[in-house]
């Protein structure tokens, strides 16, 4: 397919992903864990030798987002925690990595574990402005790995003015963009050399496949430590997942399209509202990274937003019981409107216990929004 079409086009044919034996319009799952070789024991495909290291619905999925990340070459692993290890599995022992605090809590409880495994020094940076990663990059590192929009606190952090401090220090600069999608930002363009997806969150969008992406800006040693790893020790996506989010990935630009419209609704909407103490959404000029969001976010601010309740625990365990579209689970990026009571979940990271993080939907906004007003009390 032609590579000079905009991202809404290229997703909505899936790159142009067919079956050729069929001639059906989407391709084929196949799920064969081996493949046949010849009398003279050639392969008679010599792209498909077992199923571990690679197989065709992966390749499809992989070179999809490569077009949509502007990336030299994309790799799709079985949960984003699974593309994150692959990210710094290759960090020697005694290695330094840089991390931004206060980010998916899974990913430090993995990282800081991984770190002290491996005599790895491990330093945590608040990243609301730069100066602390201009100090951490004073000393050479050899990952420096940040999260924006961050999840919960939606911490924006300028990707082009963080790969200029990585690489002063001699380190890879690693973004996990899952937040901002690659519809909306483009970290590679901005000068990261990797970036990161939760595929289970906007990519695939409907909330039923686990999955995890990285994409290199170009062919470089590292990277090709991490694809030789992930064929080595079998950290590929089966063919049936990734079916599927193939499958998701054709309304990528549109539902994000939809959630960032929503979302920017219901920031306004409860940035003015009596019971709400606080919101955190990049699309907010109120917002502490709200003119980077600007710079290097394209055609909106995503899906996810972040709410303080007025008063306590209690009052937010009451909002969320009370919400009805609102589903109560964790997790972001659906088709459907979740709500998270973040504390329930990490009360030991220093969360407050009012916030609610609200991952919005593509519903009819009116519906979101009178949920909200019901369940705040109004
Ligand atoms: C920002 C972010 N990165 C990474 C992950 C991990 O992804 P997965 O759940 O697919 O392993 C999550 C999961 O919530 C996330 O929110």
């Amino acid at each position: 397919m032609r590579k000079d079409v905009k991202p809404a086009t290229w997703a909505a044919h899936a790159g142009g992903a067919t079956d050729p034996n069929s001639a059906g319009i989407v391709p084929a799952i196949q799920p064969a864990t081996t493949f046949l070789r010849d009398a003279d024991y050639e392969l008679i495909n010599s792209d498909n030798l077992y199923l571990r290291p690679h197989n065709e619905c992966v390749r499809h999925v992989e070179r999809m987002i490569a077009q949509l990340e502007g990336a030299a070459e994309t790799l799709v692993f079985p949960s984003g925690m699974a593309a994150i290890a692959a990210a710094f599995r290759w960090v020697p022992n005694g290695g330094r990595v840089i991390v931004q605090q206060g980010i998916y809590w899974g990913t430090t409880k993995w990282i800081r574990e991984f770190c002290a495994r491996r005599q790895i020094t491990l330093d945590e940076v608040e990243l609301r402005d730069l100066n602390t990663l201009a100090e951490a990059c004073a000393t050479s590192a050899d990952l420096v790995f940040i999260e924006t929009p961050s999840n919960p606190w939606l911490v924006t952090v300028d990707v082009a003015e963080a790969a200029r401090l990585a690489h002063a220090a001699g380190a890879v600069l690693v973004v996990d963009n899952t937040a901002g999608t690659p519809v909306l930002s483009q970290p590679l363009g901005l000068g990261a050399d990797i970036v990161m997806h939760s595929a289970t969150k906007a990519m695939n969008g409907h909330s039923d496949v686990l999955g995890g992406v990285l994409s290199t800006k170009q062919e470089a040693p590292v990277w090709e430590a991490i694809r030789t790893d992930r064929a080595d020790a079998g950290a590929v996506m089966g063919p049936f997942e990734a079916w599927l989010l193939l499958r998701g990935l054709r309304t990528l630009p549109l539902r994000v399209e939809r959630m960032s419209e929503n979302a920017m609704r219901i920031a306004r909407h409860l940035a003015d509202h009596p019971a709400v103490e606080d919101v955190f959404y990049p699309g907010l000029e109120t917002h502490q990274g709200h003119e980077i969001a600007k710079r290097q976010m394209q055609g909106g601010y995503g899906g996810l937003l972040s709410v303080l309740v007025k008063g306590d625990k209690e009052n937010a365990l009451r909002v969320a019981g009370r919400l009805e579209l609102f589903l109560r689970a964790t997790s972001l990026g659906g088709v459907e409107s979740l709500v998270e009571h973040r504390f329930s979940v990490e009360s030991h990271t220093g969360l407050p216990e009012n916030l609610l993080r609200l991952s919005v939907g593509i519903e009819d906004v009116g519906d979101l929004i009178a949920d909200l007003d019901q369940a705040f009390g109004q």
